[in-house]
């Protein structure tokens, strides 16, 4: 198995960015940045809404990785390989002037890292009425899967076996 370690600095746009590791210090960062860009989504499509408890609880450091540019912190995301299968996306959040093609840069990553350890496709879950992050995923090859009712959400999969 290829165990290809991912790059710590990244070029895009102009920007030199770079990858490091979460550590417990990062939860406010992420608290905030995922909060601004999901709260409402929560709010909306969950029972139990946005929670700073359930945030707090589901906190993995060990499976962030934060995007930082001149020292500054200006997105993380959150990846963990399901039984040698998939390569499961739980978060990919940006502050908003970095969304500038940083997202995709970020996605192909995730997916080179699938294809070196041999993991042949990458899923994430997205609410349904995220109509833009689905169309921007489908843009990218991903195609949309089982609706998950509770959560008013849909699996979104990539395979990865045909495309080099
Ligand atoms: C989803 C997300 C990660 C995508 O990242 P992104 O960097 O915005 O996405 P892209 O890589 O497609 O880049 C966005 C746009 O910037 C454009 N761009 C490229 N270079 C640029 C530059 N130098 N300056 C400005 N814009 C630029 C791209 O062309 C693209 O526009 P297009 O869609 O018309 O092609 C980001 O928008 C985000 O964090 N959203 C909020 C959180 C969220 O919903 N996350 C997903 C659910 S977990």
């Amino acid at each position: 198995m290829n165990e290809e370690k991912e790059p710590n600095e990244i070029l895009v746009s102009g920007l030199e960015l770079a990858l490091r590791p979460a550590d417990e210090r990062d939860i406010g960062f992420c608290y905030e940045l995922m909060s601004h860009n999901m709260r409402d989504l929560f709010d909306r499509n969950t029972q139990e809404k946005w929670s700073r408890a359930k945030f707090r609880s589901g906190f993995r450091p060990d499976r962030i990785t934060i995007v930082e540019h001149e020292g500054m912190s200006v997105g993380f995301y959150d990846y963990e390989i399901v039984e040698a299968k998939w390569i499961y996306v739980h978060n990919l959040h940006l502050s908003k002037d970095y969304q500038t093609g940083v997202g995709t840069k970020i996605i192909r990553l995730i997916e080179q890292a699938a294809r070196d350890r041999s993991v042949k496709a990458v899923i994430a879950k997205v609410f349904a009425e995220n109509s833009r992050i689905i169309k921007w995923l489908q843009r990218k090859g991903y195609n949309l899967g089982e609706k998950i009712e509770p959560e008013n959400s849909y699996w979104v999969k990539k395979d990865l076996q045909e495309i080099q």
